[in-house]
């Protein structure tokens, strides 16, 4: 088992202390839900937030499936497009929200979240997923978690890879 250090206070400090044990910890294991329910508890531990966890593409159903998580019962299915992690996949580019409640086409999955961070995870060219974080503050996240959060999604990537069986299909639908 991996023991866990967080002790810097300043979150671009703390950031970098979380990602190499994270990366640390899905090294020595390949299977992809284990990597993302590990990654989410750390991230939970470490930072505190509301929710976190992660959204991945059913390319059958054109919908964001519910995956491993850390926080309150969420919502299992999002379509292609809508909501702020709908719109993540779709533009494939990261999306911060500083008030949900402003947002025309959030999805509220609880009435506490307040602001919003939705990171693309991309296998080579395709998208495969987004992590999804949720604050109950205001304005939670900027540019140092758009940063972070895209390179720790480049490292579980990594770790990423497609069942055979799913290869044509989900390279096919993936691409815009
Ligand atoms: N708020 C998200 C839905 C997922 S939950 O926040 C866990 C959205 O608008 O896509």
């Amino acid at each position: 088992m991996h023991a866990l250090h967080f002790s810097a206070s300043d979150k671009a400090a703390l950031y970098r202390e979380v990602l190499p044990q994270i990366e640390s910890v899905v090294a020595d294991e390949t299977d992809w839900v284990a990597n993302l329910a590990n990654t989410a508890a750390v991230l939970k531990e470490a930072f505190g937030w509301f929710w976190v966890g992660f959204y991945l593409v059913d390319t059958r159903t054109d919908q964001l499936v519910l995956a491993p998580f850390q926080g309150p019962l969420a919502c299992t299915r999002i379509p292609f497009g809508r909501g702020v992690c709908g719109q993540a996949w779709a533009k494939g580019e990261t999306m911060v929200v500083k008030d949900v409640n402003a947002h025309p086409d959030h999805i509220a999955c609880s009435s506490l979240s307040r602001s919003e961070i939705v990171v693309p995870l991309f296998s080579d060219d395709l998208c495969i997923g987004v992590l999804d974080v949720d604050s109950e503050h205001l304005a939670q996240f900027d540019e140092t978690d758009a940063l972070y959060l895209g390179e720790l999604a480049k490292i579980l990537a990594k770790r990423f890879k497609l069942p055979r069986s799913e290869e044509r299909r989900v390279g096919k639908e993936c691409r815009s």
